[in-house]
């Protein structure tokens, strides 16, 4: 069975980037002609409001615990489509933790859909939701930040990662780390970037996201960077990580 190629944006540090990451990807894979899904596992609902989704009438954490159907809850929208979260997404977490196979559940719902790429925006936890999204993922993405403990953060997350291939999905592949707001002025800055290009097990973006005001802005648009500002830094950054992703998708698609 078909099954398409699935990103996790992750970062069980909070604010580093994953939304603004997840919504700009999309949106630059959809423009390309692809077919994409966004999926908000966050239940602050961000990647939804910032996509132009205000109001759904089911989510994602019924849908997994089959109190939706997929066509219930699945909102479709001009360039992409979404599966929406809810304020109350926690407490359905707390449910899927008592479900034996919860790891699978995203992954089953995924197989044979008809979508070039699907990405998904991880809580800034390490609970059910990410599990399961690192479950269903081909790949995933730590947008991070040159500050206090990110580097502490990473390994966690890498951690997690670590176990979720040896016990739940092998094929898992980071895509890479992607660099947000660094600024490579501040000690911080200086002593993360010094200790991700000297660690040659990580593989990092080539393109980092500069510090850019439209990238905010656009959200409260309900509007991808490209629409609301297209020329735009963010515009131009998300371009090339979007560029940098496809070829590391594409040669893999050829490889194997
Ligand atoms: N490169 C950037 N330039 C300017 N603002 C940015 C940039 N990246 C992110 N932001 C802003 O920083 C804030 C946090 O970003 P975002 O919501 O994407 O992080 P997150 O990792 O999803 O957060 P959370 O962990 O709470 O889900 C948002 O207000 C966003 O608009
Ligand atoms: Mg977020």
């Amino acid at each position: 069975m078909s099954y398409p190629i699935t990103l996790a944006v992750t970062n069980n540090k909070g604010g580093t980037g994953k939304t603004t990451t997840s919504l700009n990807l999309g949106a630059a894979l959809a423009r390309r002609g692809f077919k994409v899904l966004l999926i908000d596992l966050d239940s602050q609902c961000n990647l939804g409001l910032a996509a132009g989704c205000r109001q759904a009438p089911h989510h994602i954490g019924q849908l997994l615990l089959g109190e939706a159907t997929w066509e219930q809850t699945l909102v479709k929208g001009e360039t992409v489509d979404l599966l929406p979260s809810s304020r109350t997404l926690l407490s359905y977490e707390h449910q899927l933790n008592m479900e034996p196979d919860s790891g699978y559940l995203l992954r089953e719902q995924l197989e044979g859909r008809s979508y070039d790429y699907v990405v998904i925006d991880c809580p800034p936890s390490l609970g059910a939701l990410t599990f399961g999204a690192l479950g269903a993922a081909s790949w995933f993405v730590v947008p991070m930040q040159g500050e206090n403990f990110a580097y502490v953060g990473l390994d966690e997350i890498l951690q997690c990662v670590a176990k979720v291939r040896r016990r739940l999905n092998p094929d898992i592949q980071l895509a890479g780390i992607l660099m947000n707001k660094f600024d490579l002025r501040t000690k911080f800055g200086q002593t993360v970037y010094g200790k991700l290009t000297s660690n040659n097990t990580i593989r990092l973006f080539k393109h980092s996201i500069r510090q850019d005001v439209s990238l905010m802005e656009c959200t409260a648009f309900g509007q991808s960077v490209f629409d609301y500002a297209p020329s735009s830094r963010g515009a131009q950054d998300f371009d090339g990580v979007c560029e940098e992703f496809l070829q590391l998708t594409t040669a893999t698609a050829t490889r194997s």
